[in-house]
């Protein structure tokens, strides 16, 4: 999950590094009450998770409440890069003697962490990444070693970063390595953590990525998830705690076992191209010893996504008793039809494995007639094309 500025920054300040408070506004009037609350000049910046944000005009200085009020208006509801601006972040304007760069990341080309340092920060670091790469210094940082006072020394000295303020720098290099370990984040990045006229370092920026793998360790983060960025319908799959992923295509796919979704959407994808390019629509795995309940969930979710035209249910019962998922499919239809949405979309199921006959047996004599049987798992991504592909 990326965050926000504000969000990252509210990282930031727990764990040590320095960095200007501010407000969060969604109108202009907010922002005016905000300007007025911090009595300076103040930048209004919008809060949209894209880079270059200044660039496409959405960092401005103003000078008074008034002034805050027109910048957030001309700032609230702009596109960049595909994001529409819904929140801007008042926040105190600081004087800028110099601009630097720094983040880790996770290098998982190279199998370890990486510390990016440049004194030239700033705006244009992607410009000077590719034309003076020896101006942005790469330290491989090993995982367990993390960034010790030698390793921040080193980062810092590789960067330039003048000597008067290296021992600051040092020391927030520290503190966002934390942020990375403590927070299980993948990447912070710092652009640019400037230097004042008065000599103190601040981050004016920030961008933190979390592992969302490691979110059961961090129930605070729960704040940090975005409804509005969120499709709707995967944000009521995290609800059911399935794990969905919504692709592009029309074909809904349903199975039990990462491995064995995955090769389903490859399977329905090459089935597909024989009938006009037809593609899965999502990844849902159900799990391993998924009851009724779970499979209900799963087709409820997957028959809710509109751009869906058939659905593939493919389970191989090793834990999971395939007269559970049969059970399941037709409590879900039955379920559905309740709620007034009665399910008209074809499915198709593939059940092989533990208890196979007898949830064959239950679907058989269920008298659904959209509930189509297939016996591979070939002819079933086959025959479930060519019905998304009748639908289109
Ligand atoms: N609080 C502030 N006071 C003064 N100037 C600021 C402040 N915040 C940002 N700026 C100026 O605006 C520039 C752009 O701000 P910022 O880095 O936050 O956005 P961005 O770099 O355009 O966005 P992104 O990092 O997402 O690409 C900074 O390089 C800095 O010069
Ligand atoms: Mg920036």
């Amino acid at each position: 999950m990326d965050l926000y500025e504000y969000q990252a920054k509210h990282l930031f300040g727990k764990h040590g590094v320095p960095v200007i408070a501010g407000e969060v506004c969604t109108t202009p009037e907010l922002a005016r009450q905000a300007a007025r609350k911090i009595g300076t000049a103040v930048v209004v910046k919008a809060q949209v998770k894209a880079g270059g944000r200044g660039k496409a005009g959405g960092v401005k200085l103003a000078t008074d409440p008034d002034d805050a009020f027109a910048k957030a208006e001309a700032i609230l509801g702009l596109d960049i890069k595909g994001h529409i601006v819904r929140r801007v972040l008042v926040t105190e304007a600081s004087d800028i003697a110099e601009e630097y760069y720094v983040s880790f990341l996770l290098d998982r080309a190279n199998r370890t962490f990486l510390a990016m340092a440049s004194f030239e920060g700033g705006m244009d670091i992607e410009e000077v990444a590719a034309t003076k790469p020896e101006a942005l210094a790469r330290i491989q940082v090993d995982a367990l070693e993390g960034v010790s006072a030698a390793k921040a020394a080193e980062i810092a000295a590789a960067a330039n970063f003048p000597v008067e303020v290296r021992d600051q720098i040092e020391l927030v290099l520290q503190q966002l390595w934390q942020v990375l370990v403590q927070e299980d984040a993948t990447l912070v990045e710092v652009n640019p953590l400037v230097r004042t006229p008065d000599g103190r370092i601040v981050a004016l920026d920030g961008k933190v990525s979390l592992d969302d793998n490691a979110n059961y360790r961090h129930a605070s983060h729960a704040d940090f998830l975005d409804r509005d960025e969120t499709d709707a319908i995967e944000l009521r799959a995290k609800e059911l705690d399935l794990n969905y992923v919504k692709l592009s295509g029309e074909v809904g796919i349903i199975g039990n076992g990462a491995g064995l979704v995955m090769s389903t959407l490859d399977v329905v994808a090459y089935a597909g191209e024989e009938f006009g390019g037809v593609r899965p629509a999502n990844f849902l795995d159900i799990g391993g010893g998924a009851s009724a309940q779970v499979m209900a969930n799963g087709l409820d979710i997957v028959l809710n996504d509109p751009e869906v035209k058939a659905v593939l249910v493919n389970v191989f019962g090793g834990i999971t008793s395939c007269d559970a998922v049969a059970d399941g499919i037709v409590q879900a239809i039955a379920m559905l039809a309740e709620r007034g949405e009665p399910v008209t979309k074809p499915i198709v199921a593939r059940i092989d494995g533990n208890n196979a006959v007898e949830g064959r047996r239950i679907l058989a004599e269920s008298g659904l007639s959209i509930v189509e049987m297939a016996d591979t798992m070939d002819s079933a991504a086959r025959r479930v094309a060519e019905l998304a592909s009748q639908a289109k």
